[in-house]
């Protein structure tokens, strides 16, 4: 069982310097997916190495997974692919990387880390002042992707995003996915290992109106 890494540790005030999207992909103009908490990005290497046409970008607050899987990104070669170290709440926060929330047609957040003692909920990723910052800077029509297998996690998701009116609920099976980040749905290490498991996944998605 992996140790938790507390979001709110000191340790993650200083940000990394972020560099423009034209330093981090070979196309800045292609469609932005990010995903927030991305582990060792293994779903992002299937995404961006399928669907050439999209760039992505991940957030993950572990050093060394970062330091990884940005070796195998140089090592491979891929121009359609970046990765940030730090907490992404305080990354997105900052206004010097506005940039990126302005940028992006949509956001996975999968499988975060449930923090289930109710003193730890501030450690969630999903605050209402996040959810706040982003209805603010996204640009209409951007959408939000949560999945779980944790119920009160999902609950508690998918009551922070609902509150705030700019973010509508869209019906998974209203929802064309060839067009999305996700064509043929890669799914997370975590979600290989929940199906596995037999366990239940919840999810939503919401779009900016
Ligand atoms: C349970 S894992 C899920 C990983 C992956 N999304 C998946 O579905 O397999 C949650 C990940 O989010 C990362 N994480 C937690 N809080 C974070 C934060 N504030 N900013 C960036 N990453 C965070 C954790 O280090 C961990 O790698």
């Amino acid at each position: 069982m992996r140790q938790h890494v507390n979001p709110l540790s000191s340790n993650f005030n200083q940000i990394e310097r972020i560099p423009s999207l034209s330093q981090m992909f070979s196309n800045s103009e292609s469609n932005l997916h990010l995903d927030i908490g991305c582990a060792s990005g293994e779903f992002l290497f299937d995404l961006a190495l399928f669907n050439t046409s999209w760039n992505y970008l991940g957030i993950e607050i572990r050093e060394k997974l970062v330091k990884n899987a940005k070796l195998k990104v140089i090592e491979r070669e891929i121009k359609n692919l970046y990765f940030i170290f730090g907490n992404a709440n305080n990354i997105l926060n900052d206004v010097r990387n506005k940039f990126i929330i302005k940028n992006i047609k949509s956001i996975s957040i999968y499988f975060p880390d449930p923090w289930f003692k109710k003193r730890h909920y501030k450690r969630r990723v999903i605050q209402q002042g996040f959810i706040n910052m982003l209805s603010n800077s996204l640009q209409k029509g951007t959408l939000i992707f949560i999945k779980t297998d944790v119920k009160d996690l999902f609950d508690y998701m998918d009551c922070t995003i609902s509150s705030n009116f700019h973010f509508k609920k869209i019906d998974k099976k209203d929802f064309n996915y060839s067009e999305s980040f996700n064509p043929i749905k890669f799914k997370t290490d975590r979600e290989k290992y929940v199906i596995v498991s037999q366990l239940d996944i919840y999810e939503k998605i919401y779009i900016k109106i």
